[in-house]
């Protein structure tokens, strides 16, 4: 199957199951619930989906269970999102072609969307579809889920984002820090997988870990690189958002053509990784291509 066809139909499975998680929630407070509704079904790529069912795929899972750990992944990353645009924070007006969720409702709504999104994010994995043999690992998946998303992982990485802006820091604090606020729940979109699948050999498990975090690694460096080269309209945030805030990124302390340099070394390293396993790659490897690539 093609890349794009694929990642249509990872975005029709997973829209639908935040769709209906959102119309279940009762009425009694309408303009959080349109924020949150806003935030989680108003666009985006839903990449870590994506990665969700192309790495569960891979590993013989099936589709239903795929979707719960994707749905409350793409929760956590709606959240992180809002929360990342706030005054506070980047203090960004346009996300994904539109208003950030604070322009289009106001602070205190984003702030309860954002949290909401996230306790929904586990409520989904808590009661989502699992097959009855992984039913006794859903603790497992709301530990990998927590960690990624707590100060282990992404809050811990926006931490230190903030900590490091206006401030020189050097790569290997740069690459814990992008690993962290970016890449810790994109390696979840496999870990996650791992979990379910128990037929996976101990090496080759280490092979698709070792992918995930190169390839949550790239798509941050090129995120950082977009920033720079991109518009606007293209991405649907401000570009130069990072140069105005004096942020830490690949360009700011690399400069843009070794920045580009290094993107092109994670590539390799990342499809190099994929050769090693004993799977039809195939998918990953057009989804290692979209990430290194894309305009967006
Ligand atoms: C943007 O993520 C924030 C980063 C972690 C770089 P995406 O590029 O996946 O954003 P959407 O979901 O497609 O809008
Ligand atoms: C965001 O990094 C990472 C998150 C945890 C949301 P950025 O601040 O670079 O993301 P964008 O560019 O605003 O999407
Ligand atoms: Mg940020
Ligand atoms: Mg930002
Ligand atoms: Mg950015």
């Amino acid at each position: 199957m093609s890349l794009s066809r694929y990642q249509q139909q990872a975005k029709e499975v997973v829209d639908v199951y935040l769709q209906q998680a959102i119309d279940a929630l009762p009425e009694h407070a309408p303009r959080l619930k349109q924020a949150m509704a806003y935030a989680l079904l108003m666009g985006g790529k839903r990449m870590r989906p994506f990665l969700v069912f192309a790495s569960g795929e891979m590993l013989g899972l099936e589709r239903q269970e795929l979707a719960t750990c994707a749905a409350a992944i793409e929760a956590i990353h709606a959240y992180s999102l809002v929360h990342d645009d706030l005054p506070a924070m980047d203090d960004d007006a346009l996300r994904r072609g539109k208003p950030t969720c604070h322009i289009q409702f106001d602070e205190a709504t984003a702030i309860l969307a954002g949290d909401a999104l996230q306790s929904l994010a586990f409520e989904l994995l808590c009661s989502g579809t699992l097959s009855t043999a992984n039913q006794a690992k859903r603790v497992d998946l709301l530990r990998i889920l927590s960690r990624a998303a707590g100060y282990s992982g992404m809050c811990g990485g926006q931490a230190m984002d903030i900590a490091a802006t206006g401030q020189n820091i050097d790569q290997n604090q740069l690459e814990l820090l992008h690993s962290k606020k970016t890449g810790a729940l994109i390696e979840a979109c496999i870990e996650m997988p791992l979990v379910l699948a128990d037929n996976v050999d101990t090496a080759h498990q280490e092979r698709l870990r070792e992918y995930a975090k190169i390839i949550g690694l790239a798509f941050q460096v090129r995120d950082d690189i977009l920033d720079v080269i991109s518009d606007s309209d293209t991405l649907g945030k401000p570009q130069g958002s990072d140069q105005a805030l004096d942020k830490s990124t690949y360009p700011a302390l690399l400069g843009l053509s070794q920045a580009q340099t290094y993107l092109h070394s994670l590539h390799q390293q990342a499809l190099q990784a994929l050769r090693a396993l004993p799977y039809n790659t195939q998918i990953l490897e057009s989804f290692t291509d979209f990430v290194i690539e894309r305009k967006f």
